[in-house]
């Protein structure tokens, strides 16, 4: 989603907004521009299309000031064109923004009335016209803007400057993600930290409601009631090639192979000192000994992970869940249970429909909540009572890999520590189930050895238009997820059910042309999915299955077959998802896809 980057510097800012939106892209975007200030000026330059495009407007017109604003937009209100790109312009202010204005309408209407000529359809346009509109009266930019966002509705994360204060920089949030990056005489904005990781690694993370002033040597922060609020500053520990290619074709490819190593940091404190709740936080204990039932809340990918979770939790510590849809959630009429605990989960942290469920929840009285996330500085965790923070790095790929699998892990270490503080579980056990996430980040690296023959597979899907994908109990969610990954990144029409439900609807899909996609591990459920797979054959359906080394499904014509290690038990589906990543990734590739930056979508949606 829109990407926002700013400076105020002593030397030209320009090639640090555009190396900073370069590394916002993986957001998603399809615009992008910059407003410069140049000897009380602002020079503006916007183009559709890709960052490098605008990084040769820039170059080609000598652009550079010493203070700026730059912008990746994801279009919602109004095409992907130049007018509609930010920066937008106000007579001499100039506003970038990420969210969405509820209200600009009516905005827009007594602003018209005021005299202001809109030049764009986006809702960002009032914003800037507000602030100008206050700024003639007051001539104080930071007054300005607070007067200006006070008659926002909706979420917005802006970046405002002004060509009469060349180093002044106006940031204020509500709703969407932006942080302040800390240099020494210089001050930056951004959405996220990546894209300040060349200039500065010490990040001041807003607060909702907080509007800031930023100039060389000063930030002054003031809170949502208008109060002077200290902000601490926070290094982190990311460092600039965790966010490289390095020897990979894509993002994609590369977070694939990462996982062995995301899901042994993930899971280091618990192999090394054992289930204990405080893995969660000091309040571990205490929260998770109260609670009777669980309510997952999440989206796409990380709504797949509290799926399996579910399966995990009601099994080994026998506790009711329930997982739902964050943007379903928010809007229905549940019945509030004091004794639930809300699970979000999610890569990012900053999901607008996460957080405003997880925000609805605490508004109907839950009041113990816990995050599972990669970003520890995120508004989630920071919402959260209780928290476990993946440890995948920094995921750039708009497909969702690593940052699945840690959730995974994260979500069946939670299943064990459920099931140790219910009693559940005996020491044998416990020593049993360590072992096994033990073993996982090397029986990963054997899954991936596989890539070889996913690829050949990959080859029979560059023609196809539509996919199915099989799992049952564990596995459907994986299924999911396989399907999920295959329409995101190659565009393939993919559905994913349980295979018991085939016979109940689907089965009409199926011919010569349907590939079906089959997870099958030597579980309990086996027997049953090769009967469910034969109910494929008979119709003619062409059969994709992935098994287990002990599964005794044959290889023939139009049964074709990727066997992976010995059965996993309950952590097979971490290592079953993985052929299911590498076919969409070689699919992509057959159909010639952008892998990275896929059609439409964005990385991080802060807009509900
Ligand atoms: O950052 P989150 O985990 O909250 O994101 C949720 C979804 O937007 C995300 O998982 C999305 O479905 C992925 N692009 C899937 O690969």
């Amino acid at each position: 989603m829109c990407g926002i980057i700013g400076a105020v510097a002593q030397r030209n800012v320009a090639p640090i907004l555009i190396e900073g939106l370069k590394r916002l892209e993986y957001r998603g975007y399809d615009s992008a521009g910059v407003a410069l200030l140049q000897q009380q000026e602002i020079h503006r330059i916007r183009t559709t299309g890709r960052v490098v495009t605008l990084e040769e407007a820039v170059r080609k017109q000598g652009a550079h000031g010493i203070t700026g604003i730059a912008h990746t937009r994801w279009a919602t209100h109004g095409a992907p064109t130049e007018d509609n790109a930010h920066p937008h312009v106000s007579g001499g202010i100039a506003v970038v923004h990420n969210g969405i204005i509820e209200n600009h309408e009516v905005l827009r209407a007594e602003l018209r009335q005021a005299g202001y000529v809109f030049v764009s359809q986006t809702d960002t346009e009032v914003i800037a016209h507000l602030v100008h509109f206050y700024f003639k009266t007051s001539q104080d930019l930071f007054a300005a803007t607070r007067e200006a966002v006070a008659r926002l509705h909706g979420a917005y994360a802006i970046g405002v400057v002004c060509n009469s204060m060349p180093n002044k920089l106006v940031a204020a949030r509500q709703g969407s993600p932006l942080l302040i990056g800390v240099g020494v005489e210089e001050h930056f904005i951004a959405s996220d930290a990546s894209a300040l990781l060349p200039v500065t690694q010490r990040f001041i993370y807003l607060e909702d409601g907080d509007i800031a002033e930023i100039g060389l040597t000063s930030i002054a922060v003031q809170d949502k009631n208008g109060q002077p609020a200290e902000r601490e500053i926070m290094q982190s520990e990311m460092r600039p090639e965790m966010v490289e290619l390095g020897e990979y074709r894509h993002y994609m490819q590369k977070e694939i192979h990462e996982q062995p190593r995301a899901l042994s940091d993930t899971l280091q404190e618990l192999v090394t000192n054992g289930i204990q709740p405080m893995l969660y936080g000091p309040e571990g204990e205490s929260v998770l000994s109260s609670i009777e039932r669980i309510t997952f809340l999440a989206c796409g990918t990380s709504y797949h992970a509290a799926l399996t979770a579910r399966y995990w939790i009601e099994a080994l510590a026998g506790i009711p869940c329930n997982a739902e849809i964050a943007s379903e959630y928010r809007y229905r009429t549940s019945v509030p249970d004091p004794k639930a605990l809300i699970v979000t989960i999610s890569q990012s942290g900053e999901t607008a429909d996460t957080l405003s469920a997880l925000k609805h929840a605490q508004s109907l009285g839950h009041n113990y909540s816990l995050a599972i996330c990669n970003v520890s500085e995120s508004a989630l965790v920071r919402e959260s009572r209780l928290n476990m923070i993946t440890r995948a790095g920094p995921e750039i790929g708009v497909a969702s890999t690593k940052a699945f699998t840690t959730q995974l892990a994260a979500l069946f270490t939670l299943a064990l520590v459920l099931a140790k503080l219910r009693g559940k579980i005996d020491a044998a056990a416990e020593q049993k189930h360590l072992e096994a996430l033990r073993a996982l980040p090397g029986q990963m690296q054997r899954v991936l050895a596989l890539e070889g023959q996913i690829q050949k597979w990959s080859e029979h899907f560059a023609e196809k238009q539509h996919a199915l994908f099989l799992g049952r109990g564990l596995h459907y969610p994986i299924a999911l997820e396989g399907a999920l990954k295959l329409k995101e990144i190659s565009y393939i029409h993919a559905e994913a059910y349980p295979a018991g439900e085939l016979k109940h609807g689907p089965l009409a899909l199926v011919d010569k042309d349907m590939p079906v996609i089959a997870i099958a591990p030597n579980d309990a459920l086996l027997e049953k999915l090769k009967s469910n797979l034969q109910e494929v054959r008979a119709r003619g359906g062409e059969l994709y299955v992935v098994v287990d080394e002990d599964t005794h499904i044959q290889e023939m014509d139009e049964i074709h077959k990727i066997t992976l290690p010995l059965h996993a038990g309950w952590l097979s589906p971490i290592l079953h998802v993985v052929p299911l990543q590498m076919l969409s990734y070689h699919a992509a590739l057959q159909k010639g896809t952008d892998v990275d930056k896929p059609r439409n979508l964005a990385k991080s949606v802060t807009v509900e």
